[in-house]
């Protein structure tokens, strides 16, 4: 017989024998950053997380900063929405601000930025809308512009989330014209068009106006493309390629790690979180070791970065382990 349990018999041996860890240094926070003076709302389906106007960020920023988890992932709200989301790429708006709110005050605080123009837009489409389709090409320089424009701003990573074709490519070549050839590019490169992001659209008032996003997400059912959008978004010169949601799309990342050598990312989303949360106060599930198991899962299928609303309480918990 063979005794698997052997090496199971104390803490001792099981922690000398455990394959994966999660540390604080694995986790990247999203913050949303709202237009306007001392703001602080809750998002309703979104325990426990907030939009923050940039005078109450240093609330959660001193969380983060002594957190010793390694950055932020910012999205912006911003006041005023047009069809071609001019504020996304104004080096005056929402988001560009934020960042050198946080560059100038947190300096130490790693600050990704997301590419994509869904919150600046009146249909909250992730591109350019001529009737009811979303153009591809037409919003490749917006993106690239957004993306110099933040780097401008001070951003040390660029995470395009938009899943317009060929737009690593062209946002690697304007920050590279425009002097920021060592800024790195994390795609969101298997993204799929999935329901998990129902919170997070009331937390960044992005909800498209008609449609859905099906044109330009992966269809959920399909994982071998999903190898194939991440090849393309290395060959056009992606640093970090990124499998999301998280959960329900573990076997792409397991096979898309065990293929390509390149460092992955992984978004555990907002409905993921939300369902946790959930659960968690309705006493159902313990939250503190549900929240643990689903990181380390997370880390066990490839990822090396995980980007999630529990990385503060994740830190808090592995504390007390
Ligand atoms: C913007 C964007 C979305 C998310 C990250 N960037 C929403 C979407 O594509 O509709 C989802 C994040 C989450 O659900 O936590 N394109
Ligand atoms: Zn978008």
């Amino acid at each position: 017989m063979k005794r698997f349990r052997r090496l199971r018999k104390n803490a001792v041996i099981r922690n000398m024998m455990r394959e994966n860890s999660i540390a604080p240094v694995d986790f990247i926070y999203p913050i949303f950053v709202i237009e306007g003076e001392n703001i602080k709302n809750p998002v309703n389906s979104m325990p426990d997380i907030f939009q923050y106007s940039i005078d109450r960020l240093p609330e959660i920023l001193d969380k983060v900063k002594e957190s010793g988890i390694s950055g932020v992932m910012l999205f912006g709200i911003p006041d005023k929405k047009d069809e071609f989301g001019s504020c996304a790429y104004d080096d005056n708006g929402i988001t560009q601000r934020a960042v050198r709110f946080i560059k100038n005050n947190y300096p130490e605080i790693y600050c990704i930025v997301d590419v994509c123009l869904c919150e600046y837009t009146s249909h909250g489409h992730c591109g350019v809308v001529e009737g009811c389709e979303i153009l591809n090409d037409k919003t490749l320089p917006l993106l690239a512009k957004m993306a110099v424009s933040l780097a401008s701003a001070g951003a040390d990573m660029i995470a395009p989330s938009d899943m317009m074709d060929g737009r690593v490519e062209v946002i690697r070549s304007a920050l590279d014209t425009n002097g920021f050839e060592n800024i790195p590019i994390m795609s969101y490169s298997a993204k799929f068009a999935s329901a998990y992001y129902g919170p997070f659209r009331d937390a960044a008032q992005s909800a498209p106006g008609f449609g859905d996003r099906k044109s330009y997400q992966m269809d959920i059912a399909n994982g071998q493309e999903a190898l194939r959008e991440i090849e393309s978004d290395i060959d056009e010169g992606a640093d970090i390629v990124m499998v999301k949601p998280a959960l329900a799309y573990l076997d792409v990342l397991k096979e898309a790690a065990l293929t390509y050598n390149i460092p992955f990312a992984v978004y555990n989303v907002s409905g993921e979180y939300s369902m946790v949360k959930a659960a968690a106060a309705n006493g159902w599930i313990d939250e503190k070791r549900i929240v643990l198991e689903n990181l380390i899962a997370m880390k066990r299928a490839g990822a090396k970065i995980i980007i999630t609303y529990h990385a503060l309480d994740a830190v808090k918990w592995l504390k007390e382990v």
